[in-house]
């Protein structure tokens, strides 16, 4: 018997030929399955009534942590030049006013005084002490005007590396984390962008233009969606991808099983 007659009736051998093969397809089923897009899936100033009415609100309710001129204290920063922007993203989303101290302060349902009214004194009371960004408008983060694809590069550029899958989010060090962006509206997504809360960097105009920003809202929206199938979808990373671990998984332990009961019949038949 010559030394390749005899490597071939290893025991090993068909699991390693077998191997060898998947390993092939699989790569080839990469290389062949199409990159469909899926697969990753003004208040400027405000008016002078709106400043009046804001800082008797801010004085009720945000003064205690930020102080009576929104200069800061032990328990809140100062809030002077963050910008309309950051009052509407923290007050819409229920960040602020803040309730626990922790790591991060936390989406959570609005106060009942918090409506559309309130968060646009609040904001222009803390614009006319020290500028900032301001709050987007309509047509800046409307949806149906972004291009979802361009959008989807982007994202997964700058964002996917804390942020994950749209619908997943992702820790980071010292209890911090990056919440999933299913619940954000459009104009919170910007808004986010613009003002860079707690441990997310800012990334501004010259970053990423007000139109890329606008594409990113898009793809983001658009991913939410998308129906689910079901089943556990890997945090939704795209069907290319799902389809290729079900595939090789599944194969993989049908032909295994194959061999286990062939080999049992050759014993038996010994
Ligand atoms: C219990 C204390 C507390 C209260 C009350 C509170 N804040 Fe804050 N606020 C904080 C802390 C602490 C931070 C910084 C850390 C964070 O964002 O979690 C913060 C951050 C912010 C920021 C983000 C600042 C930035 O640099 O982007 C804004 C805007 C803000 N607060 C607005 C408000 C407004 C408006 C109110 C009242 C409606 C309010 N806060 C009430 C404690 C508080
Ligand atoms: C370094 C990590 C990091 C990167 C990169 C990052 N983020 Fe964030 N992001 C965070 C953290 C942390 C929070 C939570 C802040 C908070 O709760 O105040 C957050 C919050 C958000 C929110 C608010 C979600 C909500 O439910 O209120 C949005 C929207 C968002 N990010 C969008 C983006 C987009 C779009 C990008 C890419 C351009 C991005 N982020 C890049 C860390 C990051």
């Amino acid at each position: 018997m010559n030394r390749i007659t005899a490597g071939r009736r290893h025991p090993l051998a068909r699991y390693a030929v077998l191997l060898l093969a998947l390993g092939l397809l699989g790569g080839f089923y990469t290389l062949a399955a199409p990159t469909s897009e899926r697969a990753d899936a003004a208040i400027a100033s405000g008016r002078a009534d709106d400043v009046a009415e804001g800082k008797k609100l801010f004085e009720q309710s945000c003064s205690s942590c930020h102080g009576l001129n929104a200069e800061g204290t032990k328990n809140g920063p100062t809030l002077v030049g963050v910008g309309a922007a950051a009052v509407d993203f923290q007050v819409s989303s229920g960040r602020m006013p803040l309730a626990n101290p922790g790591a991060q302060a936390p989406r959570k349902p609005t106060a009942p005084w918090v409506n559309e009214d309130t968060i646009r004194q609040l904001s222009a009371y803390i614009q006319s002490l020290g500028g900032g960004p301001t709050v987007p408008t309509d047509e800046q983060v409307d949806p149906a005007k972004g291009d979802k694809s361009k959008g989807g590069e982007l994202f997964r550029a700058n964002c996917i590396q804390c942020h994950n899958f749209v619908g997943a989010g992702g820790a980071l060090t010292q209890g911090k984390y990056a919440p999933p962006l299913n619940e954000a509206t459009p104009k919170q997504i910007y808004e986010a962008m613009i003002t860079g809360p707690q441990a997310m960097p800012v990334f501004n105009d010259s970053i990423i233009t007000p139109d890329q920003k606008r594409d990113m809202i898009a793809y983001i929206v658009g991913v939410r969606e998308e129906p689910n199938p079901g089943g556990a979808g890997l945090g939704r990373i795209g069907p290319v991808t799902e389809g290729i671990v079900a595939w090789i998984v599944g194969i993989s332990l049908l032909v295994l099983a194959a061999i286990w009961i062939t080999a049992k019949k050759r014993q038996a038949h010994q």
